[in-house]
């Protein structure tokens, strides 16, 4: 068979492109290797700049968001007891939306639906071929039949493991990486966020992060060992120690209860470059991860779709490759610097295994200074809620 795009990776990223794409009438299949409930039900991120929320009303796609989202005019940064608020909206005109990825999917993947949108799920072995030519093509098993689909280009949109990045030549790119000596240990519960604004801490027992989806769904992360497994803590453990690393008044209202999912994540920074090679553009994950502080993942990736979408609606409109050849280059210029934020705010707010005491004495300094200089402050709003596309 045929279609314009082939994209590789039914995720946030890949659904985004094939529904913006649709609206223009350019044609896509999305070929996604796990099944529809597995990619709905990973529970990641939850944080959305203003953006991203643009984008996905420009998809059509933002009805349940805009009436169930919440809007974030601050966040908060807790050292030890003490506690203090950025002003995201008086700093930047600007707030961000808490609306978790688990939501966004079901609303693209239903929004695809009801546009019969063709995404087959449970593909094995995709092959990416020709794409440095002129006839590019992708293959696939499905049901243990092989298949074909011929296109224009491929968006490989389909995460760090995918297998986009690796079809580029090792010569053809450069990876940059930087992976952090420890991970998040995250919990969703079925209770009451402890505040009404989400609060990142750095506490002498390392980092903590209390979010939330909903009025009844707490999500909360605690930095620990990359040896650790989920499976090691228990409700129990896991509340305790949250408890140690927020302020105490914090802690005495926090409302605990089983956690309905619990999970681990290594933190790394990593790029690659360039983001095209011929007919085959990476998107997302595929291209570059950052840690989680700072909420920057989900929304990096909806810059590249929004910047490829671009590219490819002028392509197909007017003939003009203009904006397909600028891809990489626009793409990285605004993610080299989500993963500088992503970066500095990991470097603010964990303990590292190596750190001396000069380090800790400038982590807390660079604390107070944010804490005290509204300048400061303006700066992490703005990358907070997000650079401008
Ligand atoms: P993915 O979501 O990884 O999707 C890729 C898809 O491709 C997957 O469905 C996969 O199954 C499929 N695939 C892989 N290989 C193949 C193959 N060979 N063939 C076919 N399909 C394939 N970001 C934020 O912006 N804000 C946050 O608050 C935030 N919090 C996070 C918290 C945690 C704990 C984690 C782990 C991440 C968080 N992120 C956050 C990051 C965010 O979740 C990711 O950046 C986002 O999922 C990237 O979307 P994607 O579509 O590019 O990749
Ligand atoms: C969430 C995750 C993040 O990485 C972050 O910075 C803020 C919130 C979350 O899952 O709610």
């Amino acid at each position: 068979m045929r279609t314009q795009i082939a994209i590789i990776g039914g995720g946030p990223s890949g659904l985004l492109l094939s529904q913006l794409l649709h609206r223009s009438g350019i044609s896509s299949v999305v070929l996604e290797r796990k099944t529809r409930k597995y990619v709905q039900g990973r529970i990641r991120a939850g944080v959305l700049e203003t953006g991203m929320v643009d984008l996905l009303r420009t998809a059509g796609v933002a009805k349940r968001m805009d009436a169930e989202g919440f809007i974030h005019d601050h966040t908060k940064i807790a050292y030890g007891n003490e506690v203090f608020e950025i002003d995201l909206k008086r700093l930047t005109g600007t707030p961000v939306m808490v609306y978790g990825q688990t939501e966004v999917t079901r609303d693209l993947y239903d929004a695809r639906d009801s546009m019969g949108g063709d995404i087959r799920f449970n593909v094995e072995n995709v092959v990416i071929h020709g794409a440095d030519g002129d006839a590019p093509f992708v293959t696939y098993d499905a049901n243990g039949t092989a298949h074909r689909i011929e296109c224009d280009y491929i968006a490989g949109c389909d995460g760090f493991h995918g297998v986009s990045r690796q079809t580029i030549p090792r010569a053809m790119r450069k990876e940059y990486e930087k992976v952090y000596p420890f991970g998040w240990l995250g919990i969703l519960s079925e209770t009451p966020p402890v505040d009404d604004e989400l609060i990142y801490a750095n506490s002498e027992r390392g980092f903590a992060l209390c979010s939330m989806r909903n009025a009844n769904l707490s999500r909360y992360y605690i930095q620990c060992s990359l040896s650790d497994k989920p499976e090691d803590w228990t409700d129990a453990a896991f509340w305790a120690e949250l408890k140690r690393r927020i302020p105490q008044e914090t802690a005495e209202a926090l409302i605990t209860g089983p956690a309905i999912e619990k999970s681990i994540a290594p933190l790394r920074s990593f790029v690659t470059e360039p983001m095209r090679w011929g007919r085959l553009f990476l998107c997302g994950d595929a291209a570059h991860i950052v840690p989680p502080t700072g909420a920057k993942g989900l929304n990096t990736a909806a810059s590249d779709i929004h910047y490829l979408f671009d590219g490819l609606r002028d392509f197909y409109r007017d003939g003009s490759c203009e904006g397909l050849d600028a891809y990489s280059q626009k793409a990285l210029a605004r993610v080299w610097k989500a993963e500088r934020f992503s970066w500095w705010m990991s470097n603010l707010l964990h303990r590292f295994p190596d750190q001396s005491d000069f380090d800790l004495k400038m982590q807390q300094a660079e604390i107070a200074f944010l804490r005290d200089n509204e300048n400061a402050q303006r700066v992490m709003a703005e990358n907070y809620v997000g650079l401008p596309y």
